[in-house]
């Protein structure tokens, strides 16, 4: 089985492409909706949380683990791969790869947690790739507990995704990673405020092109990667809210299952 965790609904977009990319791949999710949002907490925290997460869908069978959060991923990715004897993905490094593909003029903006903003993972890994880049950052706060709540499309949101993207009006940027794996549900809404000249980069469709390529390049870990075309989901905390949005956002009925962590 694939593995893949978030702080809550936002992996599911990662679950989402994996499922159009690599239809036959079982996938356990886990979505930590008891402690969300992860973007407002200590470092420690979330290393912490990242371990019983792991944890958690190892003991289900996972044999690859994807961490589907930009938050986790920029504070715990190192950490994990230290301790655990089976490849384990992050977000962040396939956006940024194609975020540097699709710039033509190297101006490139960052949305996410705060927690991601402030750990700076971004402007480090796009300095280290590209010296002549520029890295405009803004956190967006507000944005997770929008999307849990399921406000996609709401004018507040709108209005909140527009205050947000303000900073970064004006600085020529042509390209925006979206540093969240909650915000391809905004999308639309980004797309619009930022600009149509401005290229998205959604990560949950950048990783899931990674995971492909790495499948297809690694016989021996595919082998091991069941394929019934099955998808379990796991949540520390079930609310009839996540459960609608969650369903919006696979477009099909999902059965939840609640464990305690
Ligand atoms: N989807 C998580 C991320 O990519 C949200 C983090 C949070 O829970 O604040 O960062």
């Amino acid at each position: 089985m694939i593995g893949i965790f978030d702080s809550g609904l936002g992996g599911l977009t990662v679950v989402r492409t994996m499922m159009k990319q690599l239809p036959e791949y079982d996938i356990v999710y886990f979505g930590d909706t008891a402690r969300t949002p992860y973007g407002s907490k200590s470092r420690e925290t979330v290393i912490g949380y990242s371990f019983e997460n792991t944890e958690f869908l190892i003991k289900m069978g996972a044999k690859l683990i994807i961490i589907a959060c930009n938050t986790a991923s920029s504070v715990a990715t190192h950490k994990l791969s230290e301790k655990y004897n089976l490849p384990i993905f992050e977000v962040i490094t396939p956006a940024i790869e194609n975020a540097l593909s699709a710039t033509r003029n190297h101006k490139i903006g960052v949305i996410g947690t705060r927690a991601t903003i402030n750990s700076n993972i971004y402007e480090q890994k796009i300095m280290e790739k590209k010296p002549e880049a520029h890295v405009y950052s803004n956190a967006c706060p507000l944005l997770v507990p929008l999307v849990e709540e399921g406000w996609l499309s709401k004018p507040e949101t709108r209005m909140i995704v527009k205050k947000y993207l303000h900073p970064l009006k004006g600085k020529q940027i042509d390209t925006l990673i979206l540093g969240c794996t909650h915000y391809p549900l905004l999308k639309d809404i980004i797309q619009h405020k930022i600009g149509k000249q401005v290229k998205i980069i959604d990560s949950s469709i950048s990783i899931a092109s990674q995971i492909k390529s790495y499948i297809q390049n690694s016989p021996e870990i595919d082998l091991s990667l069941s394929k019934k075309g099955k998808s379990k989901f796991y949540v520390s905390d079930i609310t009839d809210q996540f459960k609608l949005t969650a369903q919006k956002i696979l477009k099909q009925k999902i059965h939840l299952e609640h464990v305690i962590q």
